[in-house]
């Protein structure tokens, strides 16, 4: 089945088609801008009239006359320049929101041609343990996987995480250089980020120890049994560090996501041989590169992309180049999405560019890079601890559930403790995730407590909230004998309007499939819990006749099922009663 947007875009497309012989000719259907134009408009008719050279408003009446959507539309009109507002037939709109109350799988409905995509993120280095920074990419990312496994894609999960290079050879060092006692005592390497610390400050400090670290790195690129094994201690414990923070956050990654850079290790030599047959390989001060003419310094000079430095090393670029050709030859992607922070940007352009014409991309796989802006502190600097250290995710996230705790106890007093620290729990991490998804992913933002935990406004407080009270009101009723009924009515405008926002997920979760902006996921739900308020303040539901009332008792419960869909399509499970 097509969804509202669909049907409409393929019977005016269809329309134009045929009155103007233009076989790209698109209806360009939106929301309605005002309710007097309906409940969409097509807009369309304007370019290709201009095209065509012809008069929009007598084009748009040729398409008026030929449009077939079927019992979905009840009226098209011109209106203004061209443009042709469109009115649903309010019995197609009760017809489908019944279908969606007897099958919930109707809520969204899958995309007619399933995809392939692979979606890198999260994607930590190991060496430390997790921190902030990593807290977008990984809950955006886990938004959008959920999403597009919703529309019936193939989603291919690459937790792409840093495992390899100079730090492992400093922390390696660090360790072989403690005495046996120490060496026990932080056999667990309970504090990752002490560790790493103490062995960057060696580093740094002392060239003695650099160079050891440095020889450590060797031979572990050179497969010393001995460092191989402290490399995967360091690496199996900061996993089980990862591990926990997706446990409390509710991320889908599993161990069998995991597609590490030294996964990489023994394609790398190959792609530097395959750019170097397609001569695409220059040498520059001992090292080799790739330059592309589009991508120029502030100097004007090209720029870069160094794939194996004097010394033989491989880098960062030349591991995402044998990843593309992972993900496009063996993995059979259709898209790939890189889930990365902004500051990543030029460094995802040139890999994309030079692996388009290395033959590491398929021509028609799209290799996308879902940029994000940083999290800043209240000072508009990035976000840090008092003392400048960068904040442990783990920390946060604690953080939040106790204030989150503070909160639910101010208001509900009298609950018990242990249903009190459950709501708390629930708050917490979906306040955390909420906000970094409501914000447009690609500017920088400020982070803070107060407005992500405040219970008004676009929140995940105020969504929960939202859904445990219809719930509730559900729950009254039941006891009073009252059911939803099966069929959905749509008398009062806002019984109408609150049902075809419903049917609108379908498109809005496909919108964000497409492009990556779970804020717009975000804002529909926040919406629909506003259309929903209007509706429940002037629909009494228990007050109305027999078959009303089930109806609009059903007409809650769908928007219950559809606030739930939505939160879960955000990694977020809401609570029944709060
Ligand atoms: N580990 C990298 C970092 O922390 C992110 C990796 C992103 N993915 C990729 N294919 N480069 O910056």
């Amino acid at each position: 089945m097509l969804t509202i947007k669909e049907t409409l875009e393929a019977g005016i497309t269809e329309a134009l088609v045929n009155v103007t012989g233009l076989g790209d000719a698109k209806a360009q259907v939106i929301y309605a801008t005002r309710p007097e134009f309906g409940d969409y408009q097509a807009n369309g008719v304007m370019s290709v009239a201009k095209q065509l050279r012809t008069n929009p408003r007598e084009l748009a009446a040729k398409v008026v006359a030929e449009i077939n959507c079927g019992e979905l539309l009840a009226k098209a009109e011109v209106a203004g320049p061209g443009f042709i507002n469109l009115f649903l037939s309010t019995e197609a709109l009760a017809r489908r929101a019944s279908e969606c109350l007897q099958d919930s799988a109707e809520l969204i409905l899958p995309v007619s041609k399933a995809q392939t995509i692979v979606v890198d993120y999260s994607s930590p280095n190991l060496a430390k343990e997790m921190h902030v920074g990593h807290l977008r990419g990984t809950i955006i990312g886990d938004a959008i996987v959920r999403i597009l496994e919703a529309l019936g894609h193939c989603v291919i999960r690459q937790n792409h995480v840093g495992d390899w290079g100079t730090q492992f050879g400093m922390l390696i060092a660090h360790l072989a250089s403690l005495s046996e006692d120490n060496k026990a005592q932080s056999n667990n390497l309970s504090d990752l980020e002490v560790f790493y610390r103490e062995a960057k400050q060696r580093f740094d400090a002392d060239p003695e120890f650099a160079e050891l670290a440095r020889s450590y790195v060797v031979r572990l690129q050179q497969g010393d049994p001995e460092c191989l094994a402290a490399w995967q201690r360091f690496i199996g414990e900061s996993l089980r560090h990862c591990e926990e923070v997706y446990e409390l956050l509710g991320v889908s990654l599993k161990r069998s996501d995991l597609c590490a850079e030294s996964f990489y290790n023994d394609d790398l030599a190959d792609i530097v041989k395959t750019l170097d047959s397609k001569e695409l390989l220059t040498r520059s001060e001992g090292a080799n590169c790739v330059f592309l003419e589009e991508f120029t310094g502030k100097d004007g000079n090209p720029l870069p992309v160094i794939v194996q430095k004097s010394d033989g090393g491989y880098l960062y670029a030349t591991t995402d180049l044998a990843a593309v050709r992972y993900r496009c030859h063996n993995l059979g992607a259709d898209r790939v999405l890189y889930v990365v922070d902004a500051r990543q940007s030029l460094h995802f352009k040139q890999v994309f560019a030079a692996a388009k014409l290395a033959g590491f991309a398929r021509s028609e796989s799209h290799l996308e890079h879902i940029a994000y802006g940083t999290m800043m502190g209240e000072d508009g600097k990035p976000f840090k601890t008092r003392s400048g250290d960068t904040v442990k995710l783990r920390d946060l996230l604690d953080e939040s559930i106790r204030r989150a705790f503070a909160l639910v106890s101010d208001k509900n007093a009298d609950l018990p403790e242990s249903d009190r620290q459950q709501i708390a729990d629930t708050v917490g991490i979906a306040a955390v995730k909420y906000s970094e998804l409501s914000k447009n992913r690609t500017s920088d933002y400020i982070f803070d407590w107060s407005s992500m935990l405040s219970f008004e406004g676009n929140t995940a407080p105020y969504l929960l909230y939202a859904y445990a009270r219809i719930q509730s009101v559900l729950r009254r009723l039941e006891e009073e004998n009252v059911t939803p009924g099966e069929n959905i009515m749509l008398q009062a405008p806002e019984e109408r309007a609150l049902a075809m926002k419903i049917l609108q997920l379908s498109d809005v979760v496909r919108q964000t499939g497409q492009d990556g902006f779970p804020n717009q996921l975000c804002l529909y739900l926040y919406e629909l819990s506003g259309i929903f308020m209007k509706f429940y303040e002037t629909c009494p539901i228990l007050k109305a006749e027999a078959d009303l009332r089930q109806s609009r008792l059903a007409l809650a419960a769908l928007t219950a099922q559809t606030l739930k869909r939505g939160l879960n399509l955000l990694g977020i499970e809401p609570l029944n009663r709060m």
